[in-house]
């Protein structure tokens, strides 16, 4: 609550997302193996968590966080997560510096609908770079919200960015009650979008 009132645009929201919605973000994280997992905007650790519980010892966790208070007291409860504390539009400069190429999959608490329609189109891109190809990329929405115009704007920039978008069950257990979408085949930034995604679509 502290947070949300000094920085209402960035937090975005009053409470933390509960368990069902933080286990349907996260269900897409490899159980075996050594896969990176990136996840943006983790805030008091919801999704963190969850995350934390999929990966085994070789997976690699690194959250990236632009609230200071949020990352010290994430760094203090997860001491095995690699935190940055840093703008998720920087995510390729992040990975580069700590020697990672891509992600193989990016899980996201941003607050879409809080942020500007240039700042949406470039987290959007930094995801899109940061992501394997083989990767994918989870996000939730309130279900509330939609069929509002920010909504469906980030509907049409998820469409121009992966081949894949696929939209989960309403998880009504959340308060308040949220889905996730699931997207799949990152498209190259350079790749034309096809002629629905004229108000979004990239150089
Ligand atoms: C709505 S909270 C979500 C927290 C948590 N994932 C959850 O669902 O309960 C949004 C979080 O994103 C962070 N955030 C907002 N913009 C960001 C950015 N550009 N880069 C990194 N983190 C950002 C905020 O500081 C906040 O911690």
């Amino acid at each position: 609550m502290r947070e949300f009132l000094r920085a209402p645009f960035t937090v975005a929201a009053l409470t933390p997302s509960g368990r069902p919605l933080s286990e349907a973000v996260t269900a897409t994280v490899p159980r075996d193996g050594a896969p990176l997992v990136v996840e943006l905007g983790p805030g008091t650790g919801a999704f963190t968590a969850a995350i934390q519980r999929r990966l085994t010892a070789g997976g690699r966790h690194l959250a990236v966080e632009i609230n200071a208070r949020f990352a010290e007291r994430l760094a203090a409860r997860y001491p095995r997560v690699d935190l940055a504390v840093a703008d998720a539009r920087g995510l390729r400069d992040i990975l580069t510096q700590r020697g990672h190429d891509r992600a193989d999959a990016i899980v996201s608490g941003l607050p879409w609908a809080a942020f500007a329609p240039d700042r949406q189109d470039d987290l959007l891109d930094a995801v899109t770079a940061g992501l394997a190809t083989h990767g994918v990329f989870t996000t939730f929405a309130y279900a509330h919200t939609r069929w509002t115009p920010p909504a469906r704007r980030l509907r049409r920039l998820l469409r121009a960015r992966f081949a894949e978008v696929v939209p989960g069950r309403t998880v009504w257990a959340n308060l308040p009650p949220a889905f996730v979408y699931y997207c799949r085949h990152p498209r190259p930034a350079t790749a034309p979008t096809g002629p629905t995604n004229e108000r979004v679509g990239r150089p």
